[in-house]
């Protein structure tokens, strides 16, 4: 099956980093954008380029990876894609029923993922159009499911999914620099600070995976100990409320631009 990518920025570049760490054959694998430059970069990681109404042509799955004020003039390019192809957009805020207001296609997928495509590791949240094959909608989250676990999700959660996992990224990638900051302050070496951070992010989701939180706070916290001196301090400066905030923040964001 043939990959076609449109937009090779943030997101672009990273599902193509990505699909090949998963060993999917970059012969199959076309990139086209709008920015030469970017595609020397793609060109040096041994993918095909293409311009976006060769790769219609080309590719079986088509991925969008533009930003949305750039949607109409792919559509252009691209009009419209056979029965037997999938188009699957990642444009935040993007509804499948303007896509198909532009673009004449019976397989839409909507999808959101987030930039961990790149470790293989994301979660896409993805939607299928009514009209869409089964069979390729299969196809689709085989593929997808190479660079992250695929959820199915209603539409109108993407959005949601874009300020918790698209931003997301940015928000625990934030949180996880403050130990890090907290651990040079203490006195670690950078290196040692950074691996030590790590460790305890991955660690930690490795239990939850296995335990719910009380269960973790109940086994860390001592009474009178360590921990819940760290804890009150938290709690005081209302930190969980100022990340469920953002999140909201974003969200509303995202609502907005999809209106
Ligand atoms: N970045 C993320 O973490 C993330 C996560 C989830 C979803 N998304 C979604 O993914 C989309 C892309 O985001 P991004 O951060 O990757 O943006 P980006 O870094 O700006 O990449 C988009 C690329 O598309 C190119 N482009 C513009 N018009 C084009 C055209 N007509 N044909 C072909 N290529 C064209 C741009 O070139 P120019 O720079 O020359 O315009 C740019 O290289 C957005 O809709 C965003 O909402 C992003």
């Amino acid at each position: 099956m043939k990959v076609g990518i449109i937009g090779f920025g943030a997101l672009g570049s990273a599902i193509v980093e990505g699909l090949i760490k998963s060993s999917f054959p970059v012969e199959e694998l076309l990139v086209s954008d709008a920015d030469k430059l970017k595609l020397e970069s793609a060109k040096r990681l041994g993918v095909k380029i293409s311009e976006n109404v060769e790769l219609r042509g080309l590719a079986d799955l088509i991925i969008l990876a533009v930003k949305p004020k750039d949607f109409n003039r792919v559509a252009e390019d691209i009009v419209k894609v056979e029965d037997k192809k999938a188009l699957v957009s990642f444009i935040a805020g993007l509804k499948i029923e303007k896509i198909r207001s532009k673009i004449e296609c019976k397989n839409i997928f909507r999808g959101m993922p987030n930039i961990s495509v790149k470790v293989c590791d994301s979660i896409i949240g993805l939607t299928a159009s009514e009209e869409a094959d089964l069979r390729v909608k299969e196809d689709v989250i085989k593929l997808l499911s190479r660079i992250g676990k695929v959820i199915e999700v209603e539409e109108r959660l993407l959005d949601t999914l874009t300020s918790i996992s698209g931003s997301g990224i940015a928000f625990a990638s934030e949180i996880i620099r403050a130990f890090y900051e907290a651990a040079v302050l203490l006195g670690f070496d950078h290196k040692t600070a950074k691996e030590v951070s790590l460790k305890v992010f991955s660690g930690t989701t490795k239990l939850l995976e296995e335990e719910d939180f009380e269960q973790i706070f109940k086994r860390v916290t001592t009474p009178a100990g360590t921990t819940i001196e760290g804890i009150y301090v938290l709690e005081k400066a209302g930190v969980r409320g100022l990340i469920i905030e953002a999140i909201k923040a974003a969200a509303e964001k995202a609502s907005k631009l999809s209106a």
